[in-house]
């Protein structure tokens, strides 16, 4: 089976969906592997380090897609609008299409996909259960950006973030709120505390108390409480309005206390919720700066402009997208393990079955087949 990786083409993007170290245990499995020309020069992997690894460069993309049956991409579909038209024009029936597609808030793409024939896999959509994890592209592609954000806050902080005792004086440690603990809200507390800054964190849900303490950082308790706070998968569950302007009352005193805000809060499939009013940023200090990790989706700051930093009297607000795409060898490294690891287990899982598959990772994945959208979330979503 010829599995075929095209070069990344989205404004911005350096990622590649397989690294020359995938391959080995690709090819072990009877696969052969086509490279587009360049695919991985963006993110520091030469077409010679894939060639050692027995992989063919392919130079033109349309031959690199009529030979491949099966296309891995970083961004497909609806996470790649500016291409998704030429894409599906060189994407044929029976062909198979595995990356991140934004199936939940792009359906018309899903939609285009079914009926060109292909059978899609949305990476976004790998349920966040333990045999999964190695395949979780979200939680992957969230550490990288969780730590990324905390340098760009600590880059434009005109303070620094440990404390400092010397012979000129004693600096106090900066002092960072993370609402919303999630991948990306963990990996913002740790790389606070290993900076040195004194961290205060929140989520609604109850249960990572005891992961946010166990980073050295404290639990902001807030009178407050969430109406199943927690789905079965392990998300947040969306709550009402009366819930936020609520938690909006109660945070603004712990946002006007702290130098950086870090904002990770979401809730799948919905938009951000807006946790960070206007009022809220003038009530901070000049100086103070938020970055909000959800802009790509709206925000959780009510100021926020997606890929820009505002300021509003002396408060920078900053709104970085595709935070992984700026550290693109460590992100494509853990992509590719993401993605090979759940291609391997798609083609176990087809030998193993006998009819129709009933594991959970596939089905919960898969979003077209045969010239039909197939999952029940989204065939849901379109009725609509
Ligand atoms: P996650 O689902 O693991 O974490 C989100 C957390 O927000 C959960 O712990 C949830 O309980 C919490 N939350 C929901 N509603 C809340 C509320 N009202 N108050 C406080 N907490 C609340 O998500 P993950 O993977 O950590 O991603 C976080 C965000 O970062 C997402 O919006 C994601 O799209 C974004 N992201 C941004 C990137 C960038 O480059 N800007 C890159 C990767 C992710």
């Amino acid at each position: 089976m010829i599995v075929g990786v095209p070069k990344e083409r989205f404004p911005g993007e350096t990622r590649v969906a397989l690294v020359p170290a995938a391959l080995a245990k690709l090819r072990k499995s009877g696969l052969d592997i086509l490279i587009e020309a360049g695919a991985g020069a963006a993110s520091g992997y030469p077409d010679a380090a894939y060639v050692a690894e027995g992989a063919e460069i392919v130079g033109a993309r349309d031959v690199l897609y009529d030979r491949a049956e099966i296309i891995l991409r970083v961004r497909t579909g609806g996470a790649e609008p500016t291409q998704a038209a030429d894409e599906l024009a060189l994407l044929r029936a029976g062909q198979r299409l595995i990356g991140m597609m934004e199936p939940l808030g792009e359906a018309q793409f899903v939609q285009a996909i079914a009926e060109r024939g292909v059978e899609a896999f949305a990476l976004e959509l790998i349920p966040r259960i333990s045999r999964a994890q190695s395949m979780d592209v979200l939680s992957s592609m969230a550490t990288l950006a969780g730590y990324k954000a905390v340098l760009l806050a600590a880059n434009n902080l005109q303070k620094i973030y440990p404390l400092m005792m010397t012979a000129a004086g004693t600096l106090t440690a900066a002092r960072v709120l993370v609402v919303g603990v999630g991948v990306a809200g963990l990996q913002a507390i740790a790389t606070s505390r290993r900076l040195g800054a004194i961290v205060e964190a929140y989520d609604i849900r109850p249960a990572v108390k005891e992961q946010v303490q166990s980073l050295g950082a404290k639990f902001v308790e807030l009178e407050l409480e969430a109406q199943r706070a927690e789905s079965e998968g392990g998300y947040a569950q969306a709550q009402g309005e009366a819930f936020y302007q609520r938690q909006r009352q109660l945070m603004a005193e712990v946002v006007a206390r702290n130098d950086v805000v870090m904002t990770t809060a979401s809730v799948p499939g919905k938009a951000p919720p807006t946790l960070i009013t206007a009022e809220m940023v003038h009530g901070m200090a000049p100086g103070s700066i938020i970055v909000d990790l959800a802009a790509e989706r709206g925000g959780n700051c009510a100021l926020t402009q997606p890929g820009q930093t505002v300021e509003v009297n002396g408060v920078k607000i900053m709104g970085p997208v595709n935070l992984p795409a700026t550290v693109p060898f460590h992100a494509s490294q853990m992509y590719s393990r993401n993605i090979a690891t759940f291609l391997l287990h798609l083609l176990k899982d087809e030998r193993d079955a006998d009819g129709p598959t009933t594991d959970e990772i596939v089905l919960e994945t898969r979003v077209t087949q045969g010239g039909q959208v197939v999952h029940p979330r989204l065939s849901v979503e379109m009725a609509d």
